[in-house]
């Protein structure tokens, strides 16, 4: 008999950590998978682009949740997601990282009795203003097999007194950097078609709350990018949170100099972050795929999640209150001397998730 799992994702980087995963249960007979998708992502560039891309299947169930608040949201996602739940009668709820989707996912599973599984468990900022803090402090204590991408996520769950089936796994992300680099570089155009040469660039990415929803915070950040614009290209992919809130508080003027894109396909992203010369970011996948591509980057918080990118000398964390004089830290970085980090695992993540779903639930 075969496991009946539930997946439930929502948010663009869920579908980037689930397609190595979903792809390995496809590959085995022992594991039957049905995929829950909450709509908290909807437009076709942040959403359906990563199921073509990433070789994935379509979900199963959509719920159009779309945005709203955080309650709201949430809220909305349980209502919806508990028949399902409650028809589908699954051996187990997988969840991913650490979005409302994620929390919503497994609060609905852990109140019906259905074992939670979280992939990315033990991650902390330590940083509880994050919304992200609070849903992978909340699912964390909830899940029955936890998932940990690197030692220090288990030593963090070890501190928090959860010590009961915690995998050290290494990260999917890594196995999905290593799956479709090379499909990139195949089908990827977006360096011909804008004229942009390798290390030549700089990439950049902007989304969290913390960042956008202030407008002197948002004003620091773009007047540093719009400096180092003028000495060489920054190439930034708007994700729909910051383009609204540019246009609230009328910061447009300082986009002058940054080309601006549209959200970006995982393929055309891979290929812009492989040939940047250095990546500016706030979002945590990021930060990781950069060191995937061996690529410095600069993470625009005061913490991070993925410390041993900062203790390996490939990432600099500068908090965006106090961001001046940017290209200096950038200086300092690319000279900076970096090392590999072991922790992230050998590209096999998901297979070892999947062996030990076949241990715990068989
Ligand atoms: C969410 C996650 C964050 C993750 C990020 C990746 C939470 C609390 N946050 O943040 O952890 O890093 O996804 O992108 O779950 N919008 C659109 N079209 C879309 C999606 C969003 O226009 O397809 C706009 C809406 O105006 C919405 C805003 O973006 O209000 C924010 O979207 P939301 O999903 O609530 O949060 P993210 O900022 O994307």
């Amino acid at each position: 008999m075969s496991i009946k799992i539930i997946t439930i994702i929502g948010a663009r980087p869920q579908f980037i950590k689930a397609a190595p995963v979903s792809n390995a249960f496809r590959n085995g007979e022992s594991i039957l998978e049905i995929v829950i998708h909450t709509g908290q992502h909807y437009d076709s560039n942040m959403s359906n682009v990563f199921f073509e891309e990433l070789d994935m299947n379509l979900p199963e169930y959509n719920l159009n949740v779309g945005s709203g608040n955080h309650g709201e949201q949430t809220g909305e996602m349980l209502k919806k997601i508990e028949p399902i739940l409650i028809d589908e009668n699954p051996d187990m709820v997988l969840v991913y990282g650490d979005t409302n989707s994620t929390l919503a996912g497994s609060l609905c599973a852990s109140k019906l009795h259905i074992p939670v599984v979280h992939i990315e468990a033990g991650l902390r900022s330590f940083n509880k203003n994050m919304p992200e803090e609070i849903n992978r402090i909340l699912t964390d204590h909830i899940s029955s097999v936890l998932f940990c991408p690197t030692k220090l996520a288990v030593k963090n769950l070890i501190n928090e007194g959860i010590v009961k089936n915690v995998v050290f796994t290494g990260d999917v992300m890594y196995d999905t950097a290593l799956q479709f680099a090379e499909k990139s570089k195949v089908k990827s155009s977006i360096l011909i078609t804008n004229y942009l040469k390798e290390k030549n660039y700089y990439l950049v990415t902007l989304h969290r709350a913390e960042n956008t929803d202030c407008k002197e915070i948002l004003e620091n950040i773009l007047s540093e990018l719009n400096k180092l614009a003028k000495s060489s290209k920054v190439i930034f992919p708007i994700h729909p949170r910051t383009k609204k809130m540019i246009s609230k508080f009328k910061l447009e003027n300082l986009l002058s100099d940054i080309t601006v894109f549209e959200p970006i396909g995982f393929l055309d992203m891979v290929a812009l972050e492989i040939n940047a010369k250095c990546i500016i970011t706030d979002s945590g996948g990021i930060q990781k795929e950069a060191y995937f591509h061996k690529v410095p980057c600069i993470t625009l918080r005061a913490e991070t999640e993925w410390q041993e990118t900062v203790s390996h000398g490939w990432n600099y964390l500068i908090p965006p209150t106090g961001i001046t004089k940017l290209q200096n830290y950038i200086d300092k970085l690319m000279q900076s001397e970096k090392s590999e980090i072991e922790d992230y695992g050998d590209g096999q993540a998901s297979k070892k998730i999947v062996e030990a779903i076949n241990y715990f639930f068989k």
